[in-house]
């Protein structure tokens, strides 16, 4: 890994919680790491009005302990929708670059509510903060990227009048995951799976992002998006989009992305009297777990008494591409749920002809590759060995490997990941605007019928159990079920949160 070229870093929304809770603790492991550039600066900017001293001041609490960061912090109170405060923001980062002796690179983090997106981007573009031949300007933006097919065409399009695709930088936290990353490793880098990763030998794939808490202070937010919008469209497909994608090439950034782009494109659309069959969208209500009573959604802050927001969705989806033909993904993500886990289950079909049975008599279901994205990240796979003694009965085990036990390394945060290819211009763990297009595509119908026809059931699931019962019915056949790892995690020994 190489220092990225000396820069200055803006953050738009400066004074809210993704710069203290994400963006700060990955400059300062970057920090320790060595990788920031000579001369650098970040300059915060937002409405709260601070100095360079009191922003620093309010922020040092949230340093784990290395204080040399502070002395890179500015700050410059700026109403981002304000048009006449651009020239000064342009004469400020002219004298920042100056006392840095630095080269006027820049990159624009935007932190902002997505309604500025548009805005900023125009107004940094009208005082020509956007375009210089000699140095660089990247504009970072958060996620939600539109909230439908059409605003987010409309978003990419009104972008891409200021900015070169290059330039642009669309977050999705998931990918600057090592784990998620490690899937592609884990396909490309090992040629045992490979020939077996096909409709021939897959029967289907799960994905299950599942988390314990609830939506807490974000009601307001997340009412107007739901879990479909806010990890379904994204983080869920992106997962998809890696397991399911075919190998690129090269590993370079668009040779990737087109890969995972072709997979959206071949996802089979639901439509009409599918949508209720194939999605289920469920919200928690009010439970007592473990002597704890935990509110129902309903009566979170920022949630209207009658909101019929989903906090969770499960949904059954098919990619129609030779590979994939006829193999089932089985998705689901949902808050309250009774633990924090994400993971990606790679069910094999059964053995042609069974010759061993279990000591109950009956045989084993295929081989499971289940890949743990966190927590307790790792690989697991089940298969089936011989219980010892006499006969030929046959057992589950595990082949388990657990990423903390490869290295000492701690397993970096997304952010410090993402944070430092934006520094070196390296895009491949960002979504490109056609990708977000077509996964928006691919979820608009079921928006627009869950919006439409309140006879779509929304399922209430009390906190602290695996959502709507009806989610088990989408996968049909009796010998199966979705994976529940809070179980296999309390029979491993594991701690399991509720
Ligand atoms: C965010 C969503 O994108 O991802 C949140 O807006 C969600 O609602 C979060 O809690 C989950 O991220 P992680 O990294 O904790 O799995």
């Amino acid at each position: 890994m190489y220092k990225a070229e000396d820069h200055i870093l803006v953050i738009f929304g400066a004074s809210g919680d993704l710069t203290r809770r994400k963006l700060l603790p990955a400059l300062e492991e970057l920090q320790k790491l060595d990788l920031l550039p000579e001369r650098f600066a970040v300059l915060g900017l937002g409405r709260s009005s601070y100095n360079d001293q009191s922003f620093r001041d309010q922020l040092s609490s949230h340093l784990q302990g290395d204080r040399e960061l502070l002395s890179h912090l500015h700050y410059s109170t700026m109403d981002p929708g304000d048009k006449g405060a651009y020239p000064q923001l342009g004469q400020k980062l002219k004298e920042l670059s100056t006392s840095l002796q630095s080269a006027p690179n820049y990159i624009f983090y935007l932190a902002t509510p997505p309604s500025l997106y548009e805005k900023v981007t125009a107004q940094l573009h009208s005082v020509g903060l956007l375009q210089d031949k000699e140095h660089w300007r990247k504009v970072v933006y958060e996620k939600p990227f539109g909230v439908n097919y059409e605003s987010a065409v409309d978003l990419n399009r009104s972008l891409l009048s200021y900015l070169k695709e290059e330039q642009i930088y669309r977050i999705d936290h998931y990918l600057g995951k090592e784990t998620v990353q490690n899937v592609l490793v884990t396909r490309f880098s090992n040629g045992i799976f490979e020939p077996l990763w096909n409709r021939n030998y897959i029967h289907h794939v799960e994905v299950t992002a599942a988390e314990s808490l609830g939506v807490g202070s974000r009601g307001g937010y997340y009412d107007h998006s739901g879990a479909l919008r806010d990890m379904l469209q994204n983080h869920l497909l992106q997962l998809v989009g890696l397991v399911a994608m075919e190998p690129p090439t090269v590993i370079s950034s668009n040779a990737i992305r087109n890969e995972v782009l072709k997979v959206f494109q071949s996802l089979r659309p639901i439509h009409g009297d599918l949508i209720p069959k194939q999605v289920i969208r469920g919200q928690y209500t009010h439970s007592h777990v473990r002597g704890e009573t935990m509110k129902a959604y309903r009566e979170e802050e920022g949630v209207p008494e009658d909101s019929r927001t989903e906090t969770y969705v499960a949904m059954k989806l098919f990619i129609d591409n030779w590979r994939w033909g006829g193999v089932p993904f089985y998705i689901r993500s949902g808050k309250r749920l009774p633990t924090r886990v994400t993971e990606i289950v790679v069910h094999f079909k059964e053995s042609p002809h069974t010759l061993f049975c279990n000591p109950q008599g009956e045989g084993l279901k295929g081989n499971q590759l289940v890949i743990r994205i966190q927590p307790d990240e790792g690989i697991l796979l089940k298969f089936g060995m011989k219980v010892q003694g006499a006969g030929f009965k046959v057992q589950e085990a595990n082949l388990d490997f657990h990423y903390k036990n490869l290295s000492d390394n701690y397993i970096p945060e997304a952010y410090q990941r993402l944070l430092l290819d934006c520094m070196q211009g390296d895009s491949t763990l960002y979504t490109r605007g056609d990708a977000i297009e077509a996964a928006w595509r691919f979820v608009d119908p079921i928006l627009r019928a869950w919006e439409r026809d309140q006879g779509i059931p929304l399922h209430g699931y009390p906190c602290g159990t695996w959502g709507p019962e009806l989610a088990d019915e989408l996968i049909e056949e009796e010998e199966y079920s979705w994976r529940y790892p809070c179980k296999n995690l309390a029979d491993d020994g594991l701690f399991c949160e509720l």
